[in-house]
């Protein structure tokens, strides 16, 4: 019986060096537990010049992606790469030449997983994506395999750790928007264009990947709502805490009868909230399923160690198959390839929720009523209203929260007020979760 497997690392960065250190320093203990020598044969790299702190031993190290793909003794290709091309070639690539796979690249998986996880499926190889959401929680074994006997009802969660760093400081120590990304940044774990961490799409593409392991299915990026944190601003911040609430930028997945909603965007949340509290560049995610109720998941979502930790898990599952004779046996979306279709979403104009409205307004009688007038004619309801400080001639900030009301209704009224002459500017809406305000 085999006794090594052979692995092929395509991307000698963050979490390449990462998986490199972990084998080296855990390599023992993992063959222990696997019965089996995990043996790094190859590493592809475009630079294989630069010191990543890490030895190599000679030999081991190539600038062709093709020397691993095509090495008939490579069991498992680990692709960390990231972006779409060339990542997503070499996958196909692996699995046609009867290798197993291991990625963390989200963005593949979310754009592409559909032809990636059909491909695989079809040569009975399996596809490990543990580290593609929340970096090391075991989010993605939990759905599949944990959960497996719940219907999920919802999955609320935090996915990017750059956004929910920038929040955290911003509410914790204050400071702007552009100082603290730019602290973030230096930490390591912004992806390299900051906007695909600050406009949702990182996180947005973790949700995409959740929505289909949860309710199996695909679903199409461009129908998910996405909205990022960049309009944030420090006032919104105070109002949120004024409020008794923290602003995180919430991934939401909720079944509503045969359609699920799904969303992403900056959320307040009640301070006693379980996921008000993760913090920092902390990922986290609260789930419930029919059965299992409550179940919160918590850890790092990024960063070296803690994403080799999830790849090496991937490993030596694909291992444990393979060293067992067999493949497939998890597929890859729950579900058998055949029966995937796509997910019926609610349409975004339909989700019902609580909301929060700062508006820039003329200081002057009447002008609350005017606003509430047009509030009330679209069937919302005010929960809350906060206005301060005397402006004679410039505008002031009123911010009000809602009972529950329709997104449709919601941005047909601020269309409404945001065309008043007494409202300087575009009004500011950020979305409440808060089971006390029905
Ligand atoms: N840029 C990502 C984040 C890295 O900030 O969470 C992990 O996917």
């Amino acid at each position: 019986m085999k006794r090594v497997i052979n692995l092929g690392l395509i991307g000698f960065g963050t979490i390449g060096t990462g998986v490199v250190r972990l084998l080296q320093a855990n390599g023992e203990l993992i063959a222990e537990r696997l019965g089996a020598k995990l043996n790094l044969k190859r590493i592809a790299d475009l630079d294989i010049v630069r010191s990543r702190g890490v030895s190599v031993p000679e030999g081991v190290l190539t600038t062709r992606a093709d020397d691993i793909l095509n090495d008939p003794e490579i069991d498992i290709v680990i692709e960390l790469m990231g972006g779409y091309e060339p990542a997503r070639t070499f996958i196909l690539k692996a699995i046609d030449n009867n290798k197993h796979v291991c990625t963390a690249n989200k963005a593949l998986l979310a754009a592409h997983g559909d032809e990636l996880f059909k491909s695989a499926n079809k040569k009975g190889i399996n596809i490990g994506f543990e580290a593609s959401v929340g970096g090391t929680i075991p989010v993605i074994k939990t759905i599949k395999e944990s959960l497996i006997a719940n219907r999920i009802e919802s999955i609320a969660a935090i996915v990017n750790g750059t956004s929910n760093y920038i929040l955290s400081k911003m509410t914790d120590e204050g400071g702007s928007f552009q100082d603290v990304l730019k602290e973030a940044q230096s930490l390591g774990f912004a992806e390299a264009d900051p906007t695909f961490d600050i406009e949702g799409i990182d996180a947005l593409h973790k949700l995409a990947i959740l929505l289909s392991l949860s309710y199996g299915g695909k679903v199409h990026l461009n129908d998910l709502h996405r909205e990022g944190i960049s309009t944030i601003t420090e006032q919104d911040i105070a109002f949120a805490k004024e409020l008794g609430y923290r602003i995180k930028l919430l991934a939401l997945a909720i079944r509503r009868g045969r359609k699920i909603e799904a969303r992403l965007h900056p959320t307040m949340i009640p301070l006693d909230h379980i996921l008000a509290n993760v913090n920092s560049n902390f990922n986290a995610f609260h789930i419930i399923g029919n059965a299992s109720d409550s179940v919160f998941l918590y850890g790092q979502g990024a960063g070296m160690m803690p994403t080799a930790s999830a790849v090496l898990g991937d490993v030596v599952d694909i291992s444990r198959d393979l060293l067992k004779g067999i493949a497939g046996r998890v597929p890859p979306r729950v579900l058998d390839e055949e029966k995937i279709q796509e997910i019926a979403l609610l349409p975004f104009a339909d989700v019902t929720t609580n909301y929060y409205f700062r508006f820039s307004a003329v200081d002057r009688p009447g002008v609350l009523s005017r606003i509430a007038g047009i509030l009330g004619k679209n069937n919302i309801s005010i929960a809350a209203v906060i206005q301060k400080g005397r402006k004679e001639n410039g505008a002031v900030p009123i911010v009000m929260t809602t009972y529950k009301a329709r997104e449709r209704d919601v941005q047909k009224a601020l269309g409404q007020i945001d065309r008043l002459d007494v409202v300087m500017g575009k009004t500011m809406l950020i979305r409440i979760e808060d089971k006390k305000l029905s």
